[in-house]
């Protein structure tokens, strides 16, 4: 029995849900199910190796595993291949991601669907025609092009909340723990927090209580169709959009209050939107030292908090300072994605005591995204995981880049 402080259980105060350690393995896309350009219905099916990548990481001693993001509308995919629950599929998405999420749970893990919609941030390639909340088009970025978004109306709106709600209600009977909405890194829901691209002058703008109204009606929605004492809600979303006229940590500080208040009991902190780079945007070398990019947004948001749990998620790589951050009380989760590419079991392996850090990972910053998925792609067929500490190995993988990206 590990005696670390990351090997003691948390318990959800309204759910009753309890995960069995602080790890949560955040949401990554694996763009591992079916995809058809022309029919929208052969779209975002899992398969066999994403399944394969799930039954992996169920035996990882990992907390919470949250599934890559799940679109509401397979039109609005974040990328091809995403695993997606549109109500207009015609196939049973229940009996579709049961199996997933059992193979998941299957060690004592809790389970969440992340679900999102791209807006302006699905690419042209996927969809030339996107929604967002206003019409502002998001530069060339990440690799990608997009095209220029129109508002969405009311009546879409209202139809989104309704598709979110969709969603939920067949991961609850898919057996998922809980959810999470997708509203950080830029992807609809954030679009919608931002005042840098949310211009309307309706209800859904100008005040952070209309921009965020969008995100609290879904709530609402999913609290309708679903036990809230047997269902987590939960949310990602920025401490900040590091962005001029962007999302803001006050603003940050002041929705984590409204979320406690409507009953989200895990919020997870990430930061950044494709226009500032992803993920990376708060990578300043102060932050790398310490590892965790937001924890001190975290460290003003949490004393503000009665009992929702904190997740904060960006540049955990070891263990004393998950450590630290854990019993100095700046958050409750310790949110991993890269190094469970490498280290499917990194997580056990740490509590273990068999390893104290995440391998080295040469790859350059920009690149991860795209390193991790060539790893999820090897786990999901049961092949050597590439090394990303070699530089041979990283050498070789960037130049052939595999036709993933
Ligand atoms: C391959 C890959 C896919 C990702 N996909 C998602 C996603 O679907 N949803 C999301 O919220 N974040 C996504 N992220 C961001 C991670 O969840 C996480 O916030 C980020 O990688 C920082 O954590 P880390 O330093 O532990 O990797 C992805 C990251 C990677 C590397």
């Amino acid at each position: 029995m590990s005696t670390s402080i990351l090997a003691s259980s948390v318990t959800f105060p309204i759910s009753g849900k309890v995960a069995p350690n602080r790890f949560l393995k955040s949401a990554m896309t694996e763009r591992l199910c079916t995809y058809d350009k022309e029919n929208h219905d052969l779209r975002g099916k899992p398969t066999p190796e994403y399944l394969a990548v799930y039954e992996k990481w169920g035996q990882g001693s990992i907390g919470i595993i949250v599934l890559g993001n799940l679109p509401v509308d397979r039109t609005a995919l974040e990328a091809k291949k995403n695993a997606v629950i549109d109500k207009r599929s015609p196939w049973d998405a229940v009996a579709a991601f049961k199996p997933v999420i059992a193979a998941a749970k299957a060690h004592g893990s809790l389970l969440i669907g992340q679900l999102t919609h791209g807006g302006r941030q699905t690419s042209d390639d996927v969809n030339p025609h996107p929604v967002s909340s206003s019409d502002i088009q998001n530069p060339p970025s990440m690799g990608m092009t997009f095209a220029k978004p129109r508002p969405m109306t009311v009546a879409e709106i209202d139809d989104l909340v309704d598709s979110y709600g969709f969603a939920a209600e067949t991961l609850y009977k898919a057996g998922a723990d809980g959810v999470q909405l997708h509203a950080a890194h830029g992807y609809l829901l954030s679009q919608f927090l931002s005042g840098r691209v949310n211009k309307r002058t309706d209800d859904y703008g100008g005040s952070l209580e209309n921009r965020s109204r969008i995100v609290f009606r879904i709530f609402e929605e999913i609290k309708r169709r679903v036990p809230a004492n047997d269902f987590l809600l939960s949310i990602k979303i920025n401490s900040a959009d590091f962005a001029e006229g962007g999302f803001t940590d006050d603003e940050c500080g002041k929705i984590a209050i409204m979320l406690e208040a409507a009953g989200v009991e895990l919020i997870e902190l990430s930061g950044g939107t494709y226009e500032t780079g992803g993920y990376y945007s708060y990578r300043k070398d102060s932050t790398v030292k310490r590892e965790a990019f937001f924890i001190e947004f975290a460290d003003r948001i949490r004393p503000t908090l009665k009992s929702t749990k904190l997740a904060v998620t960006g540049g955990f790589r070891s263990k004393a300072p998950m450590e630290g951050a854990i019993s100095g009380k700046s958050c409750d989760f310790i949110g991993i994605a890269r190094p469970l590419t490498a280290e499917p079991f990194f997580c056990r392996d740490l509590l273990s005591g068999a390893i104290t850090e995440a391998k080295e990972n040469k790859v350059n910053a920009p690149d991860q995204t795209q390193s991790s998925l060539y790893q999820i792609h090897a786990i999901s067929e049961s092949k050597e995981i590439p090394d990303l500490s070699s530089q041979a190995v990283v050498d070789v993988l960037m130049k052939e880049k595999r036709g993933l990206a």
